[in-house]
């Protein structure tokens, strides 16, 4: 129907807006693009500038997500829909129609996307992220391993969502695909203090 469209377009426009780009300006940092891993995300922005703005990145990336399966969930629309507007949020942060197409990872916009119909997933991820994190304190393994382990939460907590949540999965370990690279050729820098010359 027109109201699922709408809300699909919705979430890939909301999704669009680059969180980590605009942080950066508000707070006077280089562009999270073209610098450390030249990826526009709260990981990323952490290194050029350290925690608030890391956190506020983190936290919009997060409502992006959060807030389009919110509405649609109101608007009564059904499971699978709910899966697709999730994918849209995620399409959006990954190409963003402002930004010239040239988005993040979308980690935390899948995260975000989770919540309002999967809190107990949510929560099983944030753990698992945070446990592969404080192991190895690299991010972006602890998301490999985390989207890898999605799918199989999903089947387990709430199946009727596991095709989406595949979607989402595939789509994030695509867009490590350089982060892979340096994870196996042990190029992977650990997460560390932000410093002045970070590029
Ligand atoms: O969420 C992105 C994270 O998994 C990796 O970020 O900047 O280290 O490529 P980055």
């Amino acid at each position: 129907s027109a109201l699922i469209l709408l809300t699909i377009l919705t979430a890939y426009l909301f999704g669009s807006i680059s969180s980590a780009v605009l942080i950066c300006r508000l707070f006077g940092l280089p562009d999270p693009r073209t610098h450390g891993s030249n990826n526009p995300g709260a990981t990323n922005v952490y290194r050029m500038g350290g925690k608030l703005p890391a956190l506020l990145t983190l936290a919009f990336d997060v409502l992006k997500g959060m807030l389009p399966v919110w509405s649609a969930y109101y608007l009564g629309i059904e499971p699978f829909f709910l899966g697709m507007i999730a994918v849209a949020a995620c399409l959006g942060h990954i190409f963003p129609l402002y930004f010239h197409f040239r988005g993040g990872k979308a980690v935390a916009t899948a995260l975000g996307a989770m919540f309002p119909v999967a809190w107990q997933m949510a929560l099983l991820l944030i753990v698992t992220w945070l446990l592969v994190f404080r192991i190895s304190r690299v991010s972006s393994l602890a998301a490999l391993v985390t989207v890898s382990l999605a799918p199989f939460y999903a089947y387990w907590i709430k199946p009727q969502y596991t095709v989406p949540v595949i979607m989402i999965s595939l789509l994030i370990l695509w867009r490590h695909q350089a982060n892979i690279l340096r994870l196996s050729s042990g190029q992977e820098q650990a997460f560390r203090k932000p410093t002045k010359n970070s590029d």
